[in-house]
């Protein structure tokens, strides 16, 4: 059952509900290894990610359990400072471990995290910015992290990554003295984490902007017993751009607005009409768009390149020329060959994809090499004349809880085989 079948032409109508966001919940679980009590966290659902993340918590001795859609997380028992390699390997954010549990136990030992395969993705500046806090590295597959203390530093990131300026926040809530991180990621995920951290008595401010500044405490001490996370944005986007692609009327309940604004404002009165009140959004489509001109992937609060494949995908239909330039990662264009197995038109030249829109894609077999060109994958089969097979279900539910399902309900003709 590791193939999605899609008999494309269906349009969407109806209802779904996004829930926290996977790379908010990454975070959020790895920074519970600096508490000794447990929290919950509403509204979540079990993508593989997070399961796998959940299973690494188990193995260093914490313990989680689910309530409907509230997870608990209790690192209270954490005893082993050692990430299980099998588990590290599958996921990216298995990195993200390793500023909290150096904080807790001063040691660490580790391996080279695994996750979605879009080329290299070191992490040399984990490890850079571990060491200005105080912490000794050796090995090169095999990690091992030492520090007697931790101390706080003046960090100065050469990009904004989100991950990095995660485990930074972390390992510094417990370090000694100030730590002032420069060319912070602004990503609302870093929002949310540093949320979560001030209210267990962390003491950071600058969360969204450049520019990040955290005030060590010996240890975090207020209980909470539950903490919302952000929704997932990049569902948001995912459902957003199924159903422009498809036609139809949809409405998303659980959503942030400002969240998506970059993404929205490239495909706002292009053939749809947006609105937006609250926690919802409103998309209905009228016809087929107009290419998107240039659309340039790049750190938040521009265009985010978890939703680079699913646009790339959705061009392909429009009238007219998309340029996508990805500005962030250097290889993540793996959508474009089963694309053109598709019918569509798409040269790529660097870190640019060039689109010429066709109207006129058809069902093929496909393969999902990552989470996101998987997602763009489904929207291309939905908008496809006939039917698709796409294989690697799994690398899909990495991100996504039950797209099958949600898609079905709006009508689509999916399933699992
Ligand atoms: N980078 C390095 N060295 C490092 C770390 C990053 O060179 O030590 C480079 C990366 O290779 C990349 C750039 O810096 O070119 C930015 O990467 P970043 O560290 O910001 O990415 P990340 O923290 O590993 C998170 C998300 C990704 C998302 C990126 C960018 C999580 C768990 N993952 O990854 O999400 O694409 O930020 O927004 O938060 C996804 O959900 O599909 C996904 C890949």
């Amino acid at each position: 059952m590791n193939k999605l079948i899609v008999n494309g032409k269906n349009k969407l109508y109806g209802k779904v509900d996004v829930k926290s966001a996977k790379n908010a919940m990454l975070p959020l679980i790895a920074a519970c290894v600096l508490l000794d009590f447990e929290v919950g966290f509403l509204n979540c659902s079990k993508v593989g990610d997070v399961t796998v993340m959940l299973d690494i918590i188990k193995c260093l001795g914490g313990k989680y359990r689910y309530e409907d859609d509230t997870l608990f997380v209790d690192c209270s028992s954490l005893y082993i400072p050692e990430l299980p390699c099998e588990l590290s390997k599958k996921i990216r954010a298995s990195v993200f471990l390793l500023g909290p549990l150096l904080a807790r136990f001063r040691k660490v030992s580790a391996v080279t995290p695994g996750g979605c395969n879009f080329g290299d993705r070191p992490i040399d500046m984990h490890l850079d910015a571990l060491r200005k806090l105080g912490a000794e590295i050796s090995g090169k597959e095999h990690l091992y992290l030492r520090a007697d203390k931790l101390e706080g530093a003046k960090i100065t990131l050469p990009f904004p990554s989100v991950g990095v300026t995660e485990n930074l926040i972390m390992a510094a809530c417990l370090a000694e003295g100030e730590t002032v991180i420069l060319n912070a990621a602004k990503e609302p995920e870093i929002i949310c984490l540093c949320s979560f951290l001030n209210r267990l008595g962390a003491k950071i401010t600058g969360a969204g902007s450049y520019k990040i500044v955290i005030q060590g405490v010996k240890k975090l001490t207020k209980k909470i017993t539950y903490f919302k996370p952000i929704s997932d944005r990049i569902e948001v986007g995912t459902y957003l751009l199924a159903t422009l692609n498809t036609g139809g009327e949809i409405e998303i309940n659980g959503a942030n607005f400002i969240h998506n604004v970059a993404f929205i404002k490239k495909i706002y009165n292009n053939a749809c009409k947006i609105a937006f009140e609250s926690d919802k959004i409103y998309l209905k489509c009228c016809g087929v768009g107009n290419g998107l001109g240039l659309v340039k992937t790049a750190p938040y609060p521009s265009f985010p390149t978890d939703l680079q494949s699913p646009l790339l995908a959705y061009a392909c239909s429009l009238n007219g020329k998309t340029v996508i330039e990805e500005g962030v990662f250097k290889n993540r264009f793996s959508i474009v060959n089963e694309l053109r197995k598709m019918g569509a038109m798409i040269e790529v030249s660097g870190t640019k994809a060039i689109v010429l829109g066709t109207n006129f894609l058809t069902g093929a077999i496909l393969n999902a090499c990552d989470l996101r060109s998987g997602a763009g994958l489904i929207i291309a089969a939905l908008g496809a004349e006939g039917v698709s097979e796409i294989v690697g279900v799994d690398v899909i539910e990495r991100g996504y809880f039950e797209i099958d399902k949600k898609l079905k309900l709006l009508g689509a003709d999916v399933s699992k085989g």
